[in-house]
């Protein structure tokens, strides 16, 4: 229908197009019709339970792996055929790397600096991802975040365009994955394309412009992760503890749990809201601890592996 050139311009909005992917591992159907479009510049992050095929898409994806169905465009290239023309332009952390054990840091850096025709300073890289100090360590000595944030160098020796993030801060402390958001967040803002896999929700909530969520080798649902299973949209339920004093009219009385807390479902927050403060205000009666609770991305993916599960 196109020529290269055309399909390689018309995809410029475009970083990834996967449709109808599939694998199998002998008689383990990994990924079952996986259908995929992550936009230039988008931090995009799939979500999904151990064995969901994240890793197996990824790796298709990369062109380390070869599919047995579908097709995978990835900036313009199919990484099934044309893996060497992908890889000067990606960069890739795996879930499992592994360098050199007795290499330095910066040996390390060095070596992988040398593939590539325009690698990135190894001062630079160092400062990227913090490990500054740990220059003239050796691999072995570092601690497991830090060999994580070792990894996360090496992808970006070769200036990327598009970064694969396996699992990127697995293993981390608190501090070092948000100072790997920050990273990742730069990335994004110089026009880098990041894909990344992750079983913190905080961590796709923070990062990601987008979230799928894989489950049984097919995407079950795609969204901001603001809007992920319309929890957006979904019931609100507001909860208070009441002071003393007369009890709140009914539509306002919810149920009252044993700790002594109401709870009061609402599809109209606002309105619910003024109702009730209004009541409180009038009566006097005081509304302690009163909260507003919506569910949270973890609870809405949740809800959708269930979902998938009880298909299953
Ligand atoms: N090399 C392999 N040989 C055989 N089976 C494999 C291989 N790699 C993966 N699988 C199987 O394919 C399925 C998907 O695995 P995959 O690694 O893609 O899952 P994942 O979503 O990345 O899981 P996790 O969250 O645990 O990393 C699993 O059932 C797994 O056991
Ligand atoms: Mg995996």
């Amino acid at each position: 229908m196109t020529t290269p050139t055309q399909s390689a311009s018309s995809s410029t909005e475009v970083a990834i197009r996967v449709s109808g992917l599939e694998k199998s591992y002998g008689s383990v159907h990994a990924v079952r019709g996986l259908d995929l479009e992550v936009h230039r510049g988008e931090i995009f992050a799939i979500l999904g339970p151990n064995g969901a095929g994240k890793t197996t898409t990824i790796e298709i994806l990369e062109g380390y792996r070869q599919r047995d169905r579908g097709s995978v465009e990835v900036l313009g290239i199919d990484p099934g055929r044309q893996r060497q023309q992908l890889k000067a332009r990606v960069g890739i952390v795996p879930q499992q790397a592994s360098s050199d054990p007795f290499l330095t840091v910066e040996e390390t850096l060095q070596m992988y600096a040398g593939y590539y025709p325009h690698p990135k300073g190894i001062d630079e890289l160092l400062t990227v991802v913090g490990l500054q100090e740990k220059r003239t360590s050796r691999v072995q000595r570092l601690s497991g975040g830090q060999q994580r944030r070792l990894d996360v160098a090496i992808a970006l020796v070769g200036d990327p365009e598009l970064l694969f993030l396996d699992e990127p801060t697995t293993g981390f402390d608190p501090s070092a994955r948000h100072e790997a958001w920050g990273v990742v967040k730069s990335l994004a803002r110089l026009g880098k394309t990041v894909i990344l896999t992750t079983h913190y929700m905080d961590e796709a909530q923070n990062l990601a412009d987008r979230v799928a969520v894989v489950a049984g080798g097919r995407v079950v649902a795609l969204g901001t992760p603001d809007t992920l299973g319309a929890r957006d949209v979904a019931t609100a339920e507001i909860r208070f503890r009441l002071g003393e004093g007369p009890r709140p009219p009914e539509g306002l009385d919810g149920e009252t749990d044993a700790s002594g807390y109401v709870h009061l479902s609402s599809l109209d927050v606002t309105q619910t809201l003024y109702d009730l403060t209004r009541w409180s205000l009038e009566t006097g009666v005081e509304l302690e601890g009163l909260q507003v609770l919506r569910p949270t991305l973890e609870d809405a993916y949740l809800h959708l592996i269930a979902d998938v599960e009880e298909m299953a």
